[in-house]
Parts: C-alpha cells; sequence; structure tokens
C-alpha cells in the first residue's frame, strides 16, 4: 500500500497548521495528530438544521436538471435521510465557509451529497442505518478549504502547478476529516481521500483502483456535477445529455462502473425505469460547450531553449481545463510556471 504524502500544508479555517507540507501521512502521524485533539468532545447536530443549508439545497434541488431527478418521491426520500445525519459544529463551519467565499463548492457539495444518498438508498439496497452511518459528515470536497481562493476562482485555464495545488484538496480533507472526526479510518475521511480515484487507476492522489462502490457513487455524482456547472475557468455548463455522455465515455474506458450512469439515465427520465434495466446510449449527439475545446491553439511564445515556437495547449480533464506549451522545433514542454522561472533566472 503506498503511503500519500502531503505536497502543501494543511490549515484549519482559522489558520492552524495541522501539518507541514512533505509530510507522509502514515498512521502513526495520523494517530500523533489525533491525539493532539483528545478530550475535545463536539455536540452531534442535525445537518439539515444548520443555518440556511435546508433552504438553500431545497433551492439547489429545483434547478434542472436536479428537478426532474428530484421530482417527487426522490426529494423527499434524499431530504429526510440528510436530515438524519449529524455533523458536529466543526464541519458544519466549513460550509459556512464555503457560502461565503466559494459558491460553486458550496452548492456542488450539497447537491452531490443530495444524489449519493438517494443513489445509496438505490442501487446498494442498504438500510437506512447504513446510509446514515457511513455519511456522517461526508463532504467529499472538504479539502478546498485548503485551497487559495484565487485558483479555485480562476478563470483562466488552470496551469499545472494549479493543477498540482487543487489536487491536494484530496488529502487536505482526508487529513482534516481524520483530525476533526478523530478517527483516521472514518469513512468520510476516506470519501475525501479516494473520490478522485478511478477503477483503472488513472485517478489521483495515489492512483489506487478504486474498489468501494459507495465512494464510486460519490465520485461520478461528483464529475457529473462539475459538469453540469459553471466554473469559474469554464462558464458554460454542459447540458445533461452530454454530460451523461462524458460519464459514458468514462465508463467505456473502464474509468468508472456503468450502475452509478445507468441510476442518472433513470432519474433523468419522466418513465423512471428501473435502473437495472436502462439501457445507456452510447451514441454521441451532445456537444460540449465550445469555450473548453480540447487541444485549442490559440497564443504562441518563443520556445525558451530552442527559440522556435512554442504553441498553446490546453486539455480538458473531467471539465477542467490546464495549459501547457509545446514548442514545434524541439519537441519540448513548458507550463507557465516553467516559463515564469526561466524569465526569473534571466534576471
Ligand atoms: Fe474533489
Ligand atoms: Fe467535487
Amino acid at each position: 500500500m503506498k503511503t500519500p504524502k502531503l505536497v502543501c500544508p494543511v490549515h484549519t479555517l482559522d489558520f492552524k497548521q495541522l501539518l507541514p507540507g512533505n509530510t507522509e501521512l502514515t498512521p502513526e502521524v495520523l494517530d500523533e495528530l489525533i491525539a493532539t485533539q483528545k478530550g475535545t468532545s463536539y455536540p452531534t447536530l442535525a445537518f439539515l438544521e444548520h443555518g440556511t443549508l435546508f433552504k438553500d439545497l431545497r433551492g439547489f434541488l429545483k434547478m434542472p436538471p436536479y428537478d426532474t431527478i428530484f421530482q417527487g418521491i426522490n426529494r423527499a426520500v434524499a431530504m429526510t435521510l440528510m436530515n438524519k445525519i449529524g455533523f458536529t459544529p466543526p464541519l458544519l463551519e466549513f460550509f459556512d465557509y464555503f457560502k461565503k467565499n466559494d459558491d460553486y463548492t458550496y452548492r456542488h457539495s450539497l447537491v452531490v451529497f443530495a444524489l449519493s444518498v438517494l443513489l445509496a438508498q438505490d442501487l446498494l439496497g442498504e438500510t437506512e442505518d447504513w446510509i446514515i452511518d457511513v455519511m456522517a459528515g461526508t463532504i467529499h470536497d472538504f479539502g478546498k478549504a485548503s485551497v487559495p481562493l484565487n485558483i479555485l476562482k480562476k478563470t483562466e485555464a488552470l496551469t499545472d502547478v494549479d493543477r498540482i495545488i487543487l489536487e491536494h484538496h484530496a488529502l487536505a480533507g482526508f487529513v482534516l476529516l481524520s483530525y476533526y472526526l478523530q478517527d483516521h479510518g472514518k469513512f468520510a475521511a476516506w470519501v475525501a481521500k479516494e473520490h478522485h480515484e478511478r477503477r483503472d487507476g488513472s485517478g489521483y492522489p495515489l492512483g489506487l483502483k478504486l474498489t468501494d462502490n459507495m465512494i464510486e457513487i460519490i465520485a461520478v455524482c461528483d464529475i457529473y456535477d462539475a459538469l453540469l456547472s459553471p466554473r469559474p475557468h469554464r462558464p458554460t455548463p454542459y447540458d445533461n445529455r452530454t454530460a451523461l455522455e462524458e460519464l459514458t465515455e468514462m465508463a467505456k474506458q473502464k474509468k468508472i462502473g456503468w450502475e452509478v450512469i445507468q441510476g442518472l439515465v433513470s432519474y433523468s427520465r419522466k418513465d423512471r425505469p428501473p435502473i437495472q434495466e436502462v439501457n445507456v446510449s452510447t451514441e454521441k449527439r451532445g456537444t460540449p460547450p465550445t469555450d473548453t475545446v480540447y487541444g485549442v491553439v490559440e497564443k504562441s511564445i518563443r520556445c525558451p531553449n530552442c527559440h522556435g515556437t512554442a504553441k498553446e495547449k490546453k486539455t480538458l480533464r473531467e471539465g477542467i481545463e490546464y495549459v501547457r506549451h509545446e514548442c514545434a522545433s524541439c519537441g519540448k514542454e513548458f507550463n507557465n510556471d516553467d516559463l515564469i522561472n526561466i524569465e526569473m533566472e534571466k534576471h
């Protein structure tokens, strides 16, 4: 089993450093961190009774395509279950932070939570008690509180360094949840750590083969909602059909399974066919938003290596756009941060 290593420090919301960058997250390190919380006990509060969470979530679920997905009994099932899930005050404060500073993560966290609860009930056939237990404290993107807001809100394509800092949210969330839940084996902490892993090992932070069905439900809902949402660097959201087609493409590549997509397709249809009987169409008819086209070439720069022409190459991964430069003469690739460093060395 690989040991994850932090690339950046992890802080609480009041800027207390929990662990410095470069820390290997061994069980001993986590136990030592958790021991600093010894003697602290928190009351458990009903999740949806905090602040405006209930009202806000109800509003978010009225927006398409969630209005169709959560029509009738589905909304009642999800909201009733979510209301039975207990959270401690420090975890609820993260919602206040996102509501104030990053409305995308706030809305996205609530919607992914509701959708995952619904799918868990329909796909896994587990008891309500099991769902309440595993979902307690589960907010997959808590670690984004450790990512600078200028990266979360960047309106241009992300550089490689931005990507590394953004991807740090998975391990940051694992540390924060282990700390506040006082247990690094808690399901919620593992969700934060593994929700970007994929079945074929192509994800991050460790490139593990994702095998847990519940984490996969959250992972697929996460990608689905990320595509359906306008993002600072991609203002046009995917439409529902195209978002489902992107997921279908990932299932064809064996990155994710078909079951969650079958669930989402069933919920998106008015006749609500039984999930197991849904045939997911592999025909591509949708068009991804045109402001996020793969491989768009816009700017050219002088290659710092051979002085040839290096062209900008944008790539899109799961709806997030990254930018690099590739030299047409020597073939070397550069990211913006390499170029900035080269500029600084010159001076
Ligand atoms: Fe995430
Ligand atoms: Fe997410």
